[in-house]
């Protein structure tokens, strides 16, 4: 039997990537795009059908479930990819700036699993995937608002991962690393930043990596989805999400924080750098 995965935030980056993964390995695709200018995004991707969902929209999410199931005739799994990037002091972050982040990356995925549940349930299978992020692990600084919201999808997953074994149905959550996608274009900033942070956000982001392809992370919510593995919660794609709480755990947080904060107050070792770079020139970041 053919299976079928539902996958949200399709016309960049890991949505992308993984709508071409999965189609490629067999499986039908019902993928999401926001605008209707991008529903022919997959048009060259066979067993690929591609909805409107906006995951700000929680009371369109029941109707939305019922239309991916009826596409196929089943889903055996969502992927609950759709999420932007807040980034700037906390200090000069707008609450409704705060807000808006926790309700795409968080309340939306939320409102989008909860449509999905009954039919998982029911079905006595299913696999629920969500995009976290190593920030979430990590605690990056001008990008605290993102991180809280990346490790409220973490906690999520990981809770109900053990509410659903009862029925079958597995939870997991992917926390990448950096990896170069359309989300640093997008960005939304904080405005206002007081001069006084400028010096350390430059200091900061001299020393990330531009990252990875996103094809790094498509090949782990394809493994996530597929592996099996209900015990299995965290899966972390790209070698700084892979090095970070490797290093953590081998180490020690306290050896771990301290050198974060060296790095991020000017004196970062060659030992953290290679932590957070491949090698790669440094990205440019302004705000
Ligand atoms: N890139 C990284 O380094 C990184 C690292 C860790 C975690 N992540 C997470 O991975 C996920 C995918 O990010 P990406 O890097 O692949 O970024 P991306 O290329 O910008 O893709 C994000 C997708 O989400 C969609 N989206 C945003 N807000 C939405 C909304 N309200 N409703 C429906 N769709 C929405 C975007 O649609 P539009 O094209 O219409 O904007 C786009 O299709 C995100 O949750 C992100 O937070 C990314």
């Amino acid at each position: 039997m053919t299976r079928t995965v539902v996958i949200t935030g399709t016309t960049s980056g890991f949505g992308l990537d993984s709508v071409r993964l999965f189609a490629s390995q067999g499986w039908n695709v019902v993928a999401t795009v926001r605008k209707e200018a991008d529903l022919d995004v997959h048009h060259d991707v066979p067993n690929v059908r591609t909805l409107l969902l906006d995951v700000n929209d929680e009371a369109a999410d029941a109707a939305f479930a019922e239309e991916a199931i009826a596409q196929f005739g089943r889903v055996d799994a969502l992927v609950n990819n759709a999420g932007y990037y807040h980034m700037g002091p906390v200090e000069a972050a707008s609450m409704q700036q705060i807000h808006d982040q926790f309700q795409t990356n968080v309340f939306g995925l939320m409102a989008l699993t909860k449509a999905f549940v009954p039919h998982f349930r029911t079905q006595r299978s299913g696999v629920i995937v969500n995009l976290s992020s190593i920030s979430a692990d990590q605690g990056y600084p001008y990008t605290a608002v993102y991180a809280a919201s990346k490790a409220a999808v973490a906690a999520f997953s990981e809770g109900l991962n053990v509410e659903l074994a009862d029925f079958g149905v597995s939870v997991k959550a992917v926390f990448p690393g950096t990896h170069a996608t359309r989300i640093f274009t997008k960005i939304d900033q904080a405005a206002d930043v007081p001069e006084d942070y400028q010096a350390g956000i430059q200091r900061f982001f001299s020393v990330q990596g531009t990252g990875s392809s996103p094809a790094v992370t498509a090949k782990g919510i394809y493994e996530a989805v597929t592996d099996g593995k209900n015990e299995k919660v965290r899966y972390y794609t790209g070698p700084d999400a892979v090095a970070i709480p490797r290093s953590k755990q081998l180490l020690g947080a306290e050896w771990y924080w301290e050198e974060f904060r060296n790095a991020a107050t000017g004196n970062p070792s060659d030992l953290w750098k290679s932590l957070v770079t491949r090698g790669e020139e440094p990205v440019e970041f302004t705000l």
